[in-house]
C-alpha cells in the first residue's frame, strides 16, 4: 500500500527504527527494492530524483510505483521525490503519485549554488503550504553537503554545491535547524554533518572530526520531535569496490559512511537514510563479473538477473541493520 513519509517516519519514532530510502531509475532497481522489503517484512522507501525522472519518464515510475503495490500489496512504500529544486518539480511530482517530496532549498534552482536562509525559507514553505493541503509529505535540507576533509562540495559527482565550502556551512547550524523546522513546517529535515553524494566520500576510515555525528545528536536533543534525514549514506563497502576493480573497474579506494554510524544515528531521531551508490555499485559488481566470465553473452537477463539479486542482498541488509525488517 502506498504510504506518505510522515506517517512512515511517525512509526518509525514511535518503534526505534530508521527507514532506508532506495533511489530507482529502472524496472530492476524497484524490484530488487521490494524483494528485500517482502523478504524482511519492511516498510520502505523508493525515491526517484529529478535524473530518474528525466531517464525512465514520469509515466513509467508513475506505473513503476502502481505496479509494485500492486505486486506486493503488503508492503507500505513511500513514494518520494529526492533533491526537488525548486515548487514546480515538486509539484509535477506530486501530480505523477509521489506521496512525498525533497524540496532541497540549500542550494538554488540551478542545484550548485549554496542558497541564503531568506531563500530556504521560502521556496520550503511554499512546497510544504501546498503539500501539506494535499496530505504529502515535505522533507527539506538545512546545511550543504560536502566533504569535511577538502571542504569541497559533491559536485564532481555531478550533484551538490560547486567549489569550496566553509565549515559553517558543511555543518548544519543546531539553533537554525530549530528555526528553521518551525517556520516551514517540514515533515522531516535532511542535515548536513560531512557526509557528500557519491562512492568519494572519505580519503581514510570516518573518525569524528570528518563524520559529524555529534551535530546530529545536539540537533535531536534541540528537536526530538523531528525526523532527521542523513543522504550521502551510502557505505561504500570494500568487497563492493574489490568485486569491480576485479573485473576490469578502476574505482580508487575509498570509504562511505559505516552502518554503525548510520545506527548510531537512529538512536538519535534519524528516520530516514538515503542510499544509492551501495546499490549503483552492487549492480555493477555483478554485471562486471558475467560479462568478464562470459565474454559471448549478449542476453541483458543474464547480467541484470545476478545484479538485481546482489541489490536485494545489500537492500536486505541494510533492512535488517536499521531495524526496518518485521515492522511491514
Ligand atoms: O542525490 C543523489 C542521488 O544519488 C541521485 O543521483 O541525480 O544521479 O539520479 P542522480
Ligand atoms: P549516496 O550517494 O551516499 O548513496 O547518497 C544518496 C543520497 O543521498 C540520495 O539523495
Ligand atoms: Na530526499
Ligand atoms: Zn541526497
Amino acid at each position: 500500500a502506498r504510504i506518505t513519509l510522515r506517517q512512515l517516519l511517525d512509526h518509525a519514532a514511535e518503534h526505534d527504527y530508521g527507514v532506508p530510502a532506495f533511489n530507482i531509475n529502472n524496472m530492476e532497481q524497484a524490484l530488487a527494492i521490494m524483494a528485500a522489503a517482502d523478504q524482511t517484512d519492511s516498510p520502505v522507501i523508493i525515491q526517484a530524483s529529478r535524473g530518474a525522472r528525466a531517464y525512465a519518464h514520469d509515466v513509467m515510475l508513475k506505473h513503476m510505483m502502481d505496479a509494485v503495490s500492486e505486486i506486493y500489496p503488503h508492503i507500505p512504500v513511500c513514494v518520494h521525490l529526492d533533491h526537488g529544486n525548486n515548487p514546480q518539480t515538486c509539484m509535477t511530482a506530486i501530480q505523477s503519485g509521489f506521496t512525498s517530496v525533497m524540496m532541497d532549498g540549500s542550494l538554488l534552482a540551478d542545484g550548485k549554488t549554496p542558497a541564503d536562509w531568506d531563500y530556504n525559507v521560502d521556496v520550503t514553505k511554499t512546497v510544504t503550504d501546498m503539500a501539506h493541503l494535499g496530505g504529502i509529505s515535505v522533507e527539506g535540507e538545512l546545511g550543504v553537503l560536502g566533504s569535511l576533509e577538502t571542504g569541497m562540495g559533491d559536485k564532481e559527482d555531478g550533484h551538490g554545491a560547486e567549489g569550496k565550502l566553509s565549515h559553517d556551512q558543511l555543518l548544519t547550524n543546531p539553533d537554525e535547524a530549530v528555526k528553521f523546522v518551525a517556520e516551514t513546517k517540514v515533515d522531516a529535515l535532511a542535515i548536513a554533518m560531512g557526509t557528500s553524494h557519491g562512492a568519494y566520500k572519505f580519503t581514510r576510515q570516518p573518525d569524528g572530526e570528518i563524520l559529524a555525528m555529534h551535530v546530529i545528536e545536539e540537533i535531536h536533543r534541540r528537536l526530538p520531535d523531528t525526523h532527521l534525514v542523513m543522504h550521502g549514506s551510502s557505505s561504500v563497502p570494500q568487497d563492493l569496490q574489490d568485486i569491480i576493480n576485479r573485473y576490469g573497474g578502476e574505482m580508487p579506494q575509498t570509504w562511505g559512511v559505516p552502518v554503525e554510524e548510520i545506527q548510531r544515528g537512529i538512536k538519535n531521531g534519524v528516520r530516514k537514510v538515503n542510499i544509492d551508490t551501495d546499490n549503483r555499485m552492487a549492480m555493477t559488481g555483478q554485471i562486471r563479473k558475467v560479462l568478464s566470465e562470459n565474454p559471448g553473452e549478449f542476453d541483458p537477463r543474464k547480467y541484470l538477473k545476478p545484479a538485481r539479486e546482489a541489490m536485494q542482498k545489500l537492500c536486505a541488509e541494510r533492512l535488517e541493520a536499521f531495524n526496518t525488517a518485521g515492522q511491514a
